[in-house]
């Protein structure tokens, strides 16, 4: 990849880098961590390198997004969906930025299976209330598995710590659209 291709790459996700990660570098640095929705692994990298927070694992359904991640993040393992990752995984944080509005109506399936296969102490999760008519391409960063062209079924932030909350994910804090929940008896499980 070239250094006009990488540059271009990080000017698409800088903005993230500024809200999503570094408020958060506490709770990030040097832990272990499944990305759902990684992309090109990019802030993943970056996290690595600053706060060494390593991506252990990421999911990602584009084929080109995930050679790229590998050429980003070479100690990553990069799976397509959330059913292909191994089961019995342990992490200390799921990140979930910006994915669950492109799970269509299968956010809830989606995220029982991931918490049957994986477990963790804190869920990182950058999540908006969208409006229904807002669209959704399907390409790059809009890729989607169920070809989804509008935000119809995504869940209003409530909606969705209602569900993580029965799930004995307690809310720790949520500001600009950034949603931290902790398992409450992570022991136990
Ligand atoms: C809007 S981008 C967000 C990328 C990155 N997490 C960030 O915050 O910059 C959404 C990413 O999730 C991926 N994606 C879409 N549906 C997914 C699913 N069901 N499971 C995992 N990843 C998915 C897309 O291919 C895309 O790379």
């Amino acid at each position: 990849m070239s250094q006009k291709e990488i540059h271009k790459h990080w000017k698409n996700c800088q903005r993230h880098w500024d809200t999503t990660w570094l408020p958060s570098k506490e709770i990030i640095k040097n832990k272990k961590c499944l990305d759902v929705g990684i992309w090109k692994g990019i802030l993943n990298a970056k996290a690595m390198k600053e706060f060494n927070c390593n991506t252990t694992h990421g999911v990602e359904p584009d084929q080109e997004h995930r050679l790229d991640c590998k050429r980003f993040n070479p100690h990553t393992e990069v799976y397509e969906s959330i059913n292909d990752l191994p089961s019995d995984l342990h992490v200390d944080i799921i990140f979930l930025h910006a994915v669950i509005c492109l799970m269509g109506n299968f956010w809830k399936s989606e995220l029982e299976e991931l918490f049957k296969k994986v477990k963790a102490n804190i869920l990182h999760i950058r999540h908006k209330d969208h409006n229904d008519d807002e669209i959704v391409t399907g390409v790059g960063r809009d890729n989607n598995n169920y070809n989804i062209t509008n935000y119809e079924e995504s869940p209003s932030s409530k909606k969705l710590i209602d569900f993580l909350q029965e799930r004995k994910y307690k809310l720790l804090s949520q500001h600009n659209a950034i949603l931290i929940l902790e398992y409450e008896k992570y022991t136990d499980r």
